[in-house]
């Protein structure tokens, strides 16, 4: 068989890892050629590609990003996108497309599934809030990135008596805020799950202060919002592929923390930091573990589907299923990890 791959959507630890894995299983038990698109869903419609082979995917396990190169572009924000996707695949004699990919990318995956494209997804995100598996790859890596960041924010917070706001990734869902903060004893987290009431985080920061704990982490998902009546935060700017540009409003929570509790507050906003370098050894393991699912489900057949973990096993999952809705984080976990808030 000849098979395509491409990663789209914003970059991840892991995707490498997922590429060698396809790869390996690809031509080493399957005797198949693969091809890696560049640029996501760009390559295909531009009909630009590399070969990819064993040989060319040593070293890539520990390696971030993806030789690949990746975007937001896909094929139906053009007129003739779906002719240009079928042209290429059908010039190249593409089998079938493994789509390693977010929310955006697999949801186009689906679609394109559905227009006669044999497609496999792989979950890909260090949000991890992609319906139908327990875990994406790359989350992992950015909540070990986040705990390491809170725990080096602890010391220097003790230090000076600081309230420090931290700020961290994950689009609309709260799982990296969660994990990392329950990780790194934060004093408060906040997450888009539960909107914050400004008051409320105020009231809790003065209590602890009064029972002589004067240094505060608080961590704020970049999606976190304030509850409605409450302060009020500009929309987010949209980039130009739709998407909410999020990041920031942890600039908005110290400044009112500042103001309303007096005491001295600093940000940190991790940003990119959390999606760029090496995945952790949970990260490449269960990575691996995709990209070989992907290719084994190539050969069954089973198109339209994606790759998930499911109760630490492999399985495979309707994409329409999986792209029908966002993971968001459950309310028993929000619940415990308040258990240590203040
Ligand atoms: O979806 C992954 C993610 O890193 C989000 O956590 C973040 O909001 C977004 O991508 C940022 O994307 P970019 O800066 O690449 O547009």
């Amino acid at each position: 068989m000849r098979v395509g791959v491409l990663t789209g959507g914003g970059d991840c630890p892991g995707l490498n890892a997922v590429i060698r894995a396809v790869v390996r299983k690809a031509e080493r038990v399957y005797g198949d050629r693969v091809v890696g698109f560049l640029d996501g869903w760009l390559g295909v419609l531009e009909d630009r590609f590399i070969t990819l082979d064993v040989e060319r995917c040593r070293g890539l396990l520990p390696r971030g990003g993806t030789i690949l190169g990746t975007s937001r572009y896909q094929p139906f924000m053009f007129d003739d996108g779906m002719d240009r996707v079928h042209a290429t695949l059908e010039r190249r004699g593409i089998d079938a497309l493994i789509c390693i990919g977010g929310e955006g990318t697999l949801s186009v995956t689906e679609k394109v599934g559905r227009r006669g494209v044999r497609v496999v997804g792989v979950p890909k995100t260090i949000d991890n809030d992609i319906a139908g598996t327990e875990r994406t790859f790359g989350f992992d890596t950015a909540v070990a990135i986040a705990t390491e960041a809170i725990d080096r924010l602890h010391t220097t917070a003790e230090s000076h008596n600081r309230v420090m706001v931290v700020e961290v990734m994950g689009r609309n869902v709260g799982h990296i805020a969660t994990w990392a903060g329950l990780a790194g004893g934060a004093t408060m987290t906040l997450v888009p799950e539960r909107p914050f009431d400004i008051d409320e985080v105020c009231a809790s920061l003065r209590r602890r202060h009064e029972r002589g704990r004067y240094a505060s982490i608080v961590v704020v998902a970049e999606g976190a919002r304030p509850r409605e009546g409450t302060i009020e935060v500009p929309e987010p700017a949209v980039d130009r592929y739709g998407h909410r540009r999020l990041g920031g409003i942890a600039n908005i929570v110290a400044a009112e923390i500042e103001r309303r509790t007096g005491f001295e507050t600093r940000v940190t906003i991790l940003g990119h930091v959390q999606r760029g370098g090496s995945p952790t050894a949970f990260d490449r393991v269960l990575s691996t573990r995709f990209g070989v699912a992907a290719i084994d489900a190539v050969h069954d057949g089973a198109f339209g589907t994606m790759v998930a973990l499911e109760c630490g096993v492999i399985v495979r999952k309707p994409l329409a299923e999986c792209v029908s809705e966002i993971k968001t984080v459950s309310p028993e976990f929000l619940d415990t990890a308040s258990v240590f808030f203040a």
